[in-house]
């Protein structure tokens, strides 16, 4: 599935106009080549459309698929719905949700980074992205790198594995709409939050037969002259 390019409104929110702006002074920033100045060695993020490319591949597992009906993809749209304008109200912000700092730095990618942060630019709508859980995508995002998970991983891919950490700076009870009893514990408490059973809903796995073959699998296919989908 592609997505629809939505153009990113500059000057409308403060971090994604700064990756606005940081686009149009970095035309050369997908050459490989360090961009003289300010650079450091900080992982860039690159948004959900540099992830599509192979993501949305049936062969890897259409990760893309499973985030667009997912809850996060929609996260910044849920802003400009009626409960969202009635907890603004109610809170007494000075602006609208979707345009207020207060909301946005859960519901938006890297709200509120520096330009350094960011390789292009990203779009408040889509709310959510991968980078938001596997971190900066800039540095491990060859197709290379994504099949070595050591190297992934010293370009800057988040190990998620040990549980609740990266989702956690999200879902907490500064969250205007936290609920304690959201979750069933098998104890039988209650929680706003549980690592298993929230990653459950929103699973997104490699297929078993791929998992750590994708390259190979590919080669094959190419030599039988077949396209990978
Ligand atoms: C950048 C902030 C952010 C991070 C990080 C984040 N989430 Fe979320 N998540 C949200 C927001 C915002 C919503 C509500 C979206 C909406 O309703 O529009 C949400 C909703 C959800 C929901 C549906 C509501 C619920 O609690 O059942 C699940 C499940 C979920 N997230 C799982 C996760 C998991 C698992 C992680 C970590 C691996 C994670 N999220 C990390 C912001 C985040
Ligand atoms: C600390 C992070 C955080 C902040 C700040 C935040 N949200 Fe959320 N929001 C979430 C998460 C996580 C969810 C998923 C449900 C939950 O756990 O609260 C969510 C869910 C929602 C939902 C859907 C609730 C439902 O279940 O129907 C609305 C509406 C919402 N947020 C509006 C807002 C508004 C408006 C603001 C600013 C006043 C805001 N949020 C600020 C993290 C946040
Ligand atoms: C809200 C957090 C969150 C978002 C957003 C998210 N992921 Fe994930 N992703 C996870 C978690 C949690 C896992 C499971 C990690 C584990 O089991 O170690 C995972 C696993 C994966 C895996 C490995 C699956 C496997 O079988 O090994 C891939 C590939 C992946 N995600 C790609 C993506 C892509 C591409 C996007 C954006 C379209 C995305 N993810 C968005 C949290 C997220
Ligand atoms: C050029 C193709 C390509 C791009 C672009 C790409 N990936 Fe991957 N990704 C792969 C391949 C190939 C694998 C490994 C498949 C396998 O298991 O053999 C992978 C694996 C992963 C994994 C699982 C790593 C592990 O083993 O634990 C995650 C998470 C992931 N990708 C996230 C992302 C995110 C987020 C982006 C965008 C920032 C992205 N990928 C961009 C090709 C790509």
């Amino acid at each position: 599935m592609k997505l629809e390019s939505r153009r990113c409104r500059v000057g409308a929110i403060v971090g994604v106009a700064l990756a606005c702006a940081s686009l149009a002074a970095e035309p050369s920033a997908d050459t490989g080549v360090a961009v003289s100045g300010s650079q450091e060695a900080v992982h860039r993020y690159v948004g959900v459309r540099k992830c599509e490319t192979c993501h949305k591949k049936k062969l890897l597992g259409n990760q893309i698929q499973r985030w667009l009906q997912g809850p996060h993809r929609s996260a910044y749209d849920t802003l400009q719905r009626e409960h969202s304008v009635r907890l603004a109200h109610e809170l007494g912000l000075t602006r609208p949700a979707h345009q207020a700092p207060e909301c946005l730095r859960c519901h938006v990618t890297a709200f509120s980074l520096s330009e350094a942060n960011f390789a292009y630019e990203l779009e408040a709508a889509d709310g959510v992205q991968c980078e938001s859980c596997h971190g900066p995508g800039r540095d491990y995002r060859k197709k290379k790198v994504m099949s070595d998970p050591e190297l992934a991983s010293s370009e800057g891919l988040w190990d998620l594995s040990h549980g609740t950490g990266v989702c956690a700076t999200c879902h907490n009870p500064l969250s205007p709409t936290w609920d304690s009893t959201r979750y069933d514990l098998e104890d039988g408490a209650t929680a706003g939050f549980d690592f298993n059973q929230a990653t459950k809903r929103i699973a997104h796995p490699i297929p078993k037969n791929t998992k750590g073959r994708y390259l190979e699998i590919e080669k094959r296919l190419k030599a039988q002259g077949l396209k990978v989908e």
